[in-house]
């Protein structure tokens, strides 16, 4: 996978020839994994029709700034800070010298000028307007301002001439995009976490959990999304919401939670064992309701079967990811997370003390201790969000 999975792309189109290439350039992008927008300026209109570009991003085409339907809808700053790219493809010299000047004049402008995302330039033109100076210029400015020169091209042009002009071919363009990405600290990887608990159940209407909220695990997707990751959550039932750009597969039992898990380990690079798994589940699962007056006596007894060790199991594949678990203790931490890493075989253990209130299960805040076999080390007590992206950096770098 590249590095352009779950970005979101915005797609300028401007008022050029090769924008019939623009629509290829869509569907690219989306095989790439990435989520596309596109705004045309109006001479773009004039090439090819907003709907082309409608049917193929599944999104409304941006096109008017001064239209207070489309404003209200998603307007140019919500748009700008929606990206996490900019791509002009392609763009013109007309474009080019305006956006070199700062102007805002079209929906496409304004949206370049208000965004905090990077700028990639796909410049498209006849041979001689790419030579001139002032387009040269104009080039060296964007350039030296920060925005990325994407081609062009040399060869035949639609006008007849030969020469440098011709838009890059939407792979060609994919790859320098790619590029944009791939310092984030988890480009290109994927990581698999569960979270929160399993239940299992007794009967139709009843189940053994715990109080795991989720809030840990949920952290640590967002966070490792965040880093770049193409991340999928496997989660028990929690109250949550799925964090922006991650995948969660909603489970209820340990068993179903190891299904999962272990459908999506194609690929996987990281794995986060954050789950507060129910060691046991009832040996057999009452087919109706269980009834008190079916019972004699005050007492009932269910009896329990061990459920598999997903992290275990994780662990022992053949090509297995880097594999990190968590450890709730009340005492000892190190010693009994250091037993948990060997006896699991992990390469990581994130141990928290849960006998205190402020921290731990259900508290927003966590303190722990990252146990390698290298060492130990306390990480200070932080809102769990600050903790997951430091843990995901930690765990970046071991990978
Ligand atoms: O054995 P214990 O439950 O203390 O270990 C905790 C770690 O093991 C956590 O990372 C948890 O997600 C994982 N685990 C698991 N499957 C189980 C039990 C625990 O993946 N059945």
């Amino acid at each position: 996978m590249g590095f352009l999975a779950n970005k979101r792309i915005l797609l300028g189109v401007t008022g050029g020839i090769a924008a019939y290439k623009s629509a290829d350039l869509v569907r690219r992008l989306q095989d790439a994994g990435a989520e596309v927008r596109v705004a045309m300026t109006p001479a773009a209109r004039e090439f090819i029709a907003p709907l082309t570009f409608q049917a193929l991003s599944g999104n409304p085409v941006h096109c008017d700034l001064l239209d207070p339907a489309a404003e209200a809808a998603m307007g140019h700053i919500e748009l700008a800070r929606w990206a996490d790219a900019v791509i002009v493809a392609p763009a013109t010299a007309d474009f080019l010298a305006k956006l070199a000047s700062g102007a805002a004049d079209n929906l496409l402008l304004a949206t370049c000028l208000a965004t905090a995302a990077p700028i990639a330039l796909a410049p498209a033109m006849n041979q001689g307007m790419w030579s001139k100076a002032s387009t040269a210029a104009n080039v060296e400015l964007l350039r030296s301002r920060g925005f990325t020169l994407l081609g062009p091209d040399a060869g035949s042009q639609a006008c007849g001439d030969i020469g440098p002009g011709r838009m890059l071919e939407p792979l060609a363009i994919i790859a320098g995009l790619d590029t944009l990405f791939s310092s984030d600290l988890l480009a290109g990887k994927k990581v698999v976490i569960t979270a929160g608990p399993t239940r299992e159940a007794i009967d139709p209407v009843r189940y053994i959990s715990n109080h795991s909220s989720g809030k840990m695990g949920y952290a640590l997707a967002a966070a490792a999304a965040a880093a770049g990751a193409d991340t999928w959550l496997i989660s028990g039932p929690t109250a949550l919401a799925t964090p922006e750009r991650v995948k969660r597969i909603a489970v209820t039992s340990a068993t179903e939670m190891l299904e999962a898990t272990l459908s999506a380990m194609a690929g996987c690079h990281l794995f986060i064992g954050s789950a507060a798994v129910a060691d046991y589940r009832p040996l057999s699962v009452a087919e109706h309701k269980i009834k008190k007056k079916d019972q004699s006596g005050t007492t009932l007894t269910l009896v329990l079967e061990k459920n598999p060790d997903i992290i275990a199991t994780v662990a022992a594949l053949p090509n297995r990811p880097l594999t990190v678990g968590f450890a709730a203790e009340t005492c000892d931490l190190e010693v009994h997370a250091r037993q948990k890493l060997d006896s699991k075989n992990l390469d990581a253990v994130i141990a928290n003390d849960v006998s205190r209130t402020d921290i731990g299960f259900n508290s927003d805040d966590n303190q722990v201790l990252l146990v390698t076999a290298g060492g130990a080390d306390w990480l200070p007590l932080m809102n769990k969000s600050k903790l997951a992206q430091e843990l995901i950096a930690r765990l970046a770098a071991r990978l």
